[in-house]
């Protein structure tokens, strides 16, 4: 029996009885960015496809914009139950499933086709399967794009223009000890206190994709970007593991199939943006200048040493599996 045929079924039994129809499962679904930006648009689409498999069995509540608070405490929501679903960077994930740290290896991928056939393959998929040992059960990898550097210092080519850099990182391990290789003066911290500490010059700069920069509006407390495409992000769709077994399999199928829409949406975003976002930037007044293959050879010297922690946690087997991926 289809869904929506037997949810018609359902609810015609019940009005048949004088009862209202059944209730609807809610859906709270948190997300550190606004509806507009590529996880607002996977979002919806991911409410869109389970709301036409399942006809009115879930009702989706959206907390865009860390209206939940920040990714960590979402991420804890779902493993208590008491937040559905989230999208997020890998940010924490490694705090929650140290190996998906791998794919934030500064360097690791060549372009977004390269990350995307990882994180599809083998790698990626045997990654997302540890996720129901820990309270969570992921759906798909998503994706922001590459990371690249603002800050209200400098502008940045060599690794001597980050010397002492005051630079916002993720809560991210991986990311911190390239920025500490590097010579800057990291400070990892939750996404939400960003803004203002960039607003009160607790911090010089930050690190983020253009489809962030360009959706938070980074230009108005920023004033230099460099694309140096340090590291790629990934991000990913998470249910909670509660949830994810209260549902029957139709259901869960209906899941699935939303991810994956939603994935390929959010993708097609990040495509959109990673081409058009420099001009809308430049035109709303950054000061812009992508480091040359020279320059990014230097940076990618300059985190030598982290490199050598990364082949101690992860495997140089497997970092370099990733790195010769084709
Ligand atoms: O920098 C971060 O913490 C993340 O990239 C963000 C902006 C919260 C999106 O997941």
């Amino acid at each position: 029996m289809t869904f929506a045929f037997r949810g018609l079924a359902a609810a015609g039994a019940f009005i048949a009885l004088g009862f209202p129809a059944y209730a609807q499962t809610e859906v709270k679904i948190g997300y550190a960015l606004a509806p507009e930006s590529h996880y607002g648009v996977a979002a919806k689409k991911f409410e869109e496809v389970v709301l036409a498999e399942t006809g009115d069995q879930f009702k989706f509540t959206h907390f865009p914009s860390s209206g939940l608070g920040g990714e960590r405490e979402v991420i804890e929501g779902l493993q208590l139950g008491t937040i559905e679903a989230t999208i997020v960077s890998s940010g924490t994930l490694a705090n929650f499933v140290p190996e998906t740290g791998v794919f934030d290896i500064p360097f690791l991928f060549r372009d977004l086709d390269h990350a995307r056939s990882v994180l599809d393959g083998p790698i990626g998929q045997d990654i997302l399967a540890k996720f129901d040992a820990v309270g969570l059960h992921a759906l798909a990898w998503g994706e922001q794009g590459f990371r690249h550097i603002t800050n209200n210092r400098n502008a940045i080519h060599t690794p001597a223009d980050v010397q002492g850099l005051k630079i916002r990182t993720m809560e991210n391990p991986v990311h911190l000890a390239a920025f500490e290789a590097m010579g800057a003066a990291p400070t990892p911290m939750a996404w939400p206190e960003v803004i203002s500490s960039l607003q009160q010059g607790v911090i010089d700069g930050q690190e983020n994709p253009l489809s962030v920069i360009v959706s938070v509006k980074l230009n108005e407390v920023q004033k230099y970007l460099t694309l140096s495409g340090h590291v790629y992000s990934p991000a990913m769709l998470l249910v909670s593991k509660p949830f994810w077994e209260g549902l029957d399999d139709d259901q869960k199928a209906a899941f699935e199939k939303a991810a994956t829409e939603a994935v390929t949406a959010m993708r097609g975003f990040v495509s959109n943006v990673e081409t058009t976002g420099v001009e809308t930037l430049k035109e709303r007044g950054m000061e812009v200048n992508e480091l040359s293959p020279e320059e990014k050879a230097e940076f990618q010297a300059s985190i030598k040493s982290a490199y050598e922690g990364y082949y101690k946690t992860y495997g140089q087997e497997l970092v370099d599996s990733i790195v010769n991926f084709q």
